[in-house]
């Protein structure tokens, strides 16, 4: 079981502007509540709010598997905060093809690389006069995924889509150091959330074993809590983390068997 912290210094994030994609649910709505405990204004998106969307964001909502729908996005978010000082490429998806690579389908491949891969680098390529205006101490991550260094055939669309964000992440981070604009990648392992709960399911469907079975044998005990995640990120985002570019963070409880 997630261990509550002790309380987050709430005024870490004072007077920073936040973006977090797929903010509504899960992984993304984790982050986007530790950033509000740590005092930053932050501004999310999906396609819907759900529950767990943390109110005091600031909701926009969209589709940005689009350039268009991504160009549309950054506008709002830029006339909500009048710049952007943080932004949290998270928003991802996947659907599972249990019986291998041979079965995803060709539109299938190019939706991948629209949601987990493009949207990230038109969002970034939208926002960076803003990233470039807040100047040195900006950062940018990109929630990328355990099945980008451990590749699986039902989801080998999704990993190469990842694989390709931790790829463009490493360079961006090159480019942008001289402004002292940190970028860096987050690689969560086996987290629980709705989404990725659906993706497990129906590879255990397949399997015929059980939904807790594809998440048992984490060297530390147990599946991923978003806040997991969502501590990793304020950490990278930080200025804790004021000499961290490039760096691809694994957080997975230890069950990778890379690194
Ligand atoms: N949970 C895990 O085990 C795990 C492991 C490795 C990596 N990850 C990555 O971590 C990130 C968060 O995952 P999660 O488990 O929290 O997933 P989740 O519960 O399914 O949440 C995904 C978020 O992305 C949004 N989204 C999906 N399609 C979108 C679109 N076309 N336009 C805008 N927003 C969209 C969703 O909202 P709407 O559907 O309403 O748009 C939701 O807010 C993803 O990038 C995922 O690939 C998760």
């Amino acid at each position: 079981m997630f261990r509550t912290i002790a309380d987050p210094d709430p005024s870490e994030f004072a007077g920073k502007r936040v973006v977090v994609t797929g903010g509504s649910r899960g992984i993304g709505a984790a982050i986007v509540q530790r950033f509000l405990d740590g005092g930053a204004t932050v501004v999310a998106t999906a396609r819907s709010a759900t529950s767990e969307t943390p109110p005091a964001a600031s909701f926009i909502s969209g589709d940005i598997s689009s350039n268009d729908g991504v160009r549309a996005f950054a506008s709002g978010a830029l006339d909500a905060l009048g710049g952007v000082d943080i932004l949290i490429n998270n928003a991802g998806a996947a659907r599972a093809y249990p019986e291998g690579i041979d079965s995803i389908p060709d539109e299938e491949w190019q939706d991948a690389l629209d949601l987990n891969y493009l949207s990230a680098v038109r969002l970034t390529g939208a926002l960076l006069p803003a990233l470039r205006e807040a100047g040195a101490g900006s950062v940018v991550v990109n929630i990328s995924s355990g099945t980008a260094l451990s590749p699986q055939g039902p989801t080998a669309h999704y990993g190469a889509a990842k694989a390709a964000l931790a790829n463009y992440g490493k360079a961006l981070a090159s480019e942008l150091a001289p402004a002292g604009i940190r970028v860096l990648t987050l690689t969560p392992g086996n987290v629980l959330t709705p989404g990725a709960d659906a993706i497990r399911q129906a590879i255990a469907d397949t399997m015929g074993v059980t939904l807790e079975a594809t998440t048992a044998g984490v060297p530390l005990g147990r599946a991923g809590d978003p806040r997991d995640v969502a501590e990793a990120v304020v950490y990278l985002a930080s200025d804790r983390a004021q000499w961290v570019t490039g760096t691809n963070l694994v957080v997975d409880g230890g069950e990778l068997p890379t690194f």
